[in-house]
């Protein structure tokens, strides 16, 4: 696979993951429908390749994203948009990418910026990241699912605090509101989530993509629809060999090889 791209820097690891830098400082690695559109090839590349269990999405120190591209969107009409079904194709394809995603973020990450973090499957932040959803100051309103998960990871108190004031949140208040999973200093972000990313490389991929599928479930079921699927999904593990090698494994005391692709 190609890894050629113009807004995007992609670094392979041995240990079965990528790094995915976004890659247009000029802008703050503002959203343009090229980047985004580069975004989605690799990570359908990335999806097909084996040697990839894992992706660690992040940008710059100064800027995870600075938002979309506010220059490409200005002129746009509502016909453009609404024929273009702006954003949703990139939503979409960052959506349904059913490896893990981690977003690393430092600096700014704003408006798209915190949508597109908010679409990976957690968030790694550095002791500087600033979460926003400022699109109000710009007489629009959030368009890559910003108003509906920067709601349901923080509550309505501050998400509405955040969308009708344009208020930064830091990384400190981030953590303690349930929108990042963990917060390092700025110089540790990167080696943090290469050893989260290579920690969850070396687990079996079966199990990976169960655990992704259930978590992600808990959003869109009952709960009742989401034990059933809970339940019916742990029995089906117990058909794999990773299963019995992962439980052996812990009897004799050693470190699980798991096998499956
Ligand atoms: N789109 C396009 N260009 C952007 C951009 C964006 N979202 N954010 C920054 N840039 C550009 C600036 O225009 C500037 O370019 P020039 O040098 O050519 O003028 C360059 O990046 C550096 O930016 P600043 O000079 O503004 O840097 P700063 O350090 O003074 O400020 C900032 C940083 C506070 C992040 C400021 O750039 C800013 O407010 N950016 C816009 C944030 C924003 O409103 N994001 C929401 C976008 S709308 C959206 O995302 C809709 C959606 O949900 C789908």
């Amino acid at each position: 696979m190609a890894d050629t791209y113009s807004t995007l820097l992609i670094e392979r690891h041995t240990d079965g993951y990528a790094v995915v830098t976004l890659n247009r400082p000029e802008a703050l690695n503002a959203l343009n429908s090229q980047l985004l559109g580069e975004l989605g090839d690799f990570l359908e590349a990335a999806e097909r390749d084996d040697s990839i269990r894992a992706v660690v999405l992040t940008g710059s120190a100064k800027a995870f994203a600075a938002g979309a591209d506010i220059k490409e969107m200005s002129d746009k009409s509502y016909a453009d948009m609404y024929l273009e079904n702006f954003f949703a194709r990139a939503h979409d394809r960052v959506a349904a990418f059913r490896k893990p995603i981690i977003a690393a973020v430092s600096g700014y990450a704003l408006g798209g910026g915190c949508e597109l973090a908010m679409l990976c499957d957690f968030i790694i932040a550095s002791d500087t990241a600033k979460f926003g959803q400022p699109e109000i100051n710009l007489g629009v309103a959030p368009g890559i699912g910003g108003s509906q998960r920067l709601t349901r990871a923080v509550g309505k108190a501050k998400a509405m605090d955040m969308c009708l004031t344009a208020r930064m949140m830091d990384a400190a208040e981030a953590e303690r509101s349930g929108l990042v999973s963990r917060v390092v200093a700025v110089d540790a972000l990167l080696d943090e989530a290469r050893k989260v990313a290579a920690k969850i490389a070396a687990q079996s991929p079966l199990a990976v993509i169960a655990n992704k599928e259930l978590v992600n479930a808990a959003f869109d079921t009952t709960l009742s629809q989401g034990l059933q699927f809970e339940r019916r999904l742990f029995h089906s593990l117990f058909a794999f060999d990773d299963q019995k090698e992962g439980m052996a494994a812990f009897v004799e005391k050693r470190k699980p090889v798991f096998t499956s692709r």
